[in-house]
């Protein structure tokens, strides 16, 4: 549903985006992360028929974001990062006019309108006037915008960041529905709980370039290693350390009185294993699980600092090149590169 084939813009001889390609199916969210400046908005601009590449191309549907700008537009929601209101208009007035502009018929778009303004907790102030709501509330009435015409791609910019975390959940919810409906979604985010518990994908940029991208998990093994596993017994470990063999089955990482630390890679087989030793040899096992990690410890791995030095940047460097994938494929287009910054309904209307 969305492709982007090696995007790139510059703005004269500085390069935002550098040779991003990937692609989302319906029913996935794809989470891109990256600091300030990385490039992420860029690249949804673009994606979003705003912002012509200087190189590469981008499809959405199957639609040419530089020749079929008017169908790509219609085909997508986007909620921008810094969404414009019309501060003197009230949220129905607002969200019939955008249905409108999206030939929603007026009776389906009032209904649509409704059942999100309650969704999302707009329902009761919806006699204020936009110019009086809170950053939060914009960033909600932003959303049900870009959804009045259900839209089947959606590029979510930032979508919780100036939430309350009830209103994140809310759209958090929301985004897991949309999914669920099939719907294709980037999310630009900072936030790493909600990259991992709504992204099939994640992909991290930095300084205009996709470092890595997989599943968090992929990301997890990529740059954390195997994973480890805590073993909880229900008593003390002797002293003199446990009365049987397990370094031929797993690597021992670490001992606390009655619980143990260790690694494998082959958890499926071994797992089952130790813990048949473990009761063979009279130890009650409470717990086995895997130890927790982050994405917030890839993220900080492979993203570094926005202040780090050379040296260490060089560093990062070398363990992307690692992991840095090749073989993509190539097409020339002509160079377009007038911008079409303009407001959200002009996107629409043209
Ligand atoms: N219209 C523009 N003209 C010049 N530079 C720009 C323009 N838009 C973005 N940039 C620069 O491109 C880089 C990427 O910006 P952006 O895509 O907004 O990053 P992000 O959304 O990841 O924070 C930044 O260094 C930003 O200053
Ligand atoms: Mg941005």
């Amino acid at each position: 549903m969305i492709e982007a084939v090696q995007l790139t813009k510059t703005f004269g001889d500085f390069t935002a985006v550098k040779d991003v390609s990937f692609n989302v199916g319906s029913g996935k969210v794809m989470a891109l992360l990256g600091h300030n400046g990385a490039g992420k908005t860029t690249t949804t601009r673009m994606l979003t028929a705003t912002l012509a590449p200087t190189f590469g191309y981008a499809r959405i549907a199957g639609y040419d974001t530089v020749k079929n700008p008017q169908e790509v537009r219609k085909t997508i929601g986007h909620l921008t990062e810094l969404p414009g209101l019309y501060n003197r208009m009230r949220i129905e007035e607002y969200l019939d006019f955008f249905g409108e502009v999206y030939y929603v018929p007026k009776n389906i778009r009032k209904g649509r309108a409704e059942e999100m303004l309650k969704q999302f907790d707009l329902w009761e102030t919806r006699q204020l006037k936009m110019g009086e709501y809170s950053k939060g509330m914009r960033q909600k009435a932003a959303l049900i915008r870009a959804l009045i015409h259900e839209p089947k791609v959606l590029f979510l910019d930032e979508p919780t960041s100036a939430m309350d975390p009830h209103s994140a959940k809310m759209v958090r919810d929301a985004i897991s529905q949309l999914k669920q409906e099939n719907r294709a979604i980037i999310l630009c985010t900072h936030n790493l709980f909600e990259a991992e518990a709504l992204a099939d994908y994640i992909t991290i940029i930095r300084k205009g370039e996709i470092v890595i991208e997989g599943t968090s998990e992929q990301l997890k093994r990529k740059l954390l290693g195997t994973p480890a596993y805590t073993v909880q017994l229900a008593q003390a470990i002797p002293t003199d350390g446990l009365p049987f063999e397990l370094a031929n089955l797993v690597e021992l990482t670490q001992f606390g009185t009655d619980w143990f630390n260790f690694t494998t890679e082959e958890a499926d087989k071994v797992n089952p294993i130790l813990l048949r030793r473990l009761l063979d040899n009279g130890f009650e096992v409470v717990t086995i699980s895997q130890v927790s990690r982050s994405l917030e410890s890839v993220y900080l791995k492979i993203a570094g600092t926005p202040q780090q030095n050379s040296d260490s940047r060089d560093e990062i460097e070398n363990s992307l090149n690692k992991v840095k994938k090749s073989g993509k494929g190539s097409s020339e287009r002509d160079q377009q590169n007038q911008e079409q910054v303009s407001t959200e309904a002009e996107e629409v209307i043209r």
